[in-house]
């Protein structure tokens, strides 16, 4: 028996920001305390910055919410362009005046990578939870910087970045070279992003189509990490037409 409810929602890909940045509002409104988790990278750039925005205008309350990033290269400096918090930072956390004790991440340089994931944890623990998460998938399926071959059980970890993710990174982030990008990451492990009292998957773009369907009606296992998602008892997922085609094909 599941009481799981999972709620699914396509819409044009002009509206796919707005509707993200409402599923955030809706949170908000629900628990004005929630702890929020965020995903950085092209798919949540535009929901970042609506939301920011619809926050300002509409007067919301964010004043006891806690927002933390699901994963973070490691050996950048903390105020480095590359680090996801420094983007969220940019789009999100400033606009809407966040304090820096509402947020939770992980260092850019911390001597240990290990001890910093248990700091995180610790940090979201005594907050109660993750309420709502939000995740995005990669090409591979990944979730966060949880590769093909993660083991569900694993908590918030260190990974090594593999070839294809630092090449995605030189090319996001403009570095010369791929000796500059780093090697390392922390990452929210698929337990942690299972605990989370709701999770939010979010795709956009023809790209992504082939990999959702896979991660939505084929087997859960771990070489596509995406797939767990489907045993989450509150998920929602939001697509854009293009990254929802290959579920019209699986009928
Ligand atoms: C990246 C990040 C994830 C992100 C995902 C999708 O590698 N580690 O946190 O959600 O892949 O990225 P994008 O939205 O740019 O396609």
């Amino acid at each position: 028996m599941t009481d799981a409810v999972w709620k699914f929602k396509v819409v044009p890909k002009e509206r796919f920001d707005d509707e993200a940045a409402r599923l955030a509002i809706r949170q908000l409104q629900r628990k004005p305390a929630s702890v929020v988790g965020l995903a950085t990278g092209d798919t949540t750039n535009g929901m970042h910055r609506t939301l920011a925005e619809k926050i300002v205008q509409e007067k919301i309350d964010v004043s006891c919410v806690s927002v933390c990033n699901l994963d973070e290269a490691a050996g950048l400096p903390d105020d480095h362009p590359a680090r996801g918090i420094s983007r969220l930072k940019r789009m999100l956390y400033d606009p809407i005046a966040l304090k820096p004790e509402q947020i939770v991440c992980f260092r850019g340089q911390p001597d240990d990578l290990e001890a910093e994931c248990r700091a995180f944890e610790a940090a979201l623990a005594r907050r109660g939870g993750i309420d709502l998460q939000f995740v995005g998938i990669g090409l591979n399926g990944h979730i966060a910087f949880c590769e093909p071959g993660m083991p569900f059980h694993a908590g918030c970890c260190a990974v090594e970045l593999n070839a294809g993710q630092r090449e995605e990174m030189r090319r996001k982030f403009q570095y010369a070279s791929l000796d500059d990008v780093p090697t390392r990451a922390m990452t929210m492990g698929i337990k942690s992003i299972m605990h989370a009292s709701r999770v939010v998957l979010l795709a956009k773009g023809s790209h992504k189509a082939g990999i959702v369907r896979a991660a939505l009606t084929g087997p859960v296992t771990p070489e596509l990490p995406a797939s767990v998602l489907q045993l989450h008892p509150r998920l929602t997922v939001l697509l854009d037409d293009e990254a929802a085609a290959g579920m019209a094909e699986s009928k």
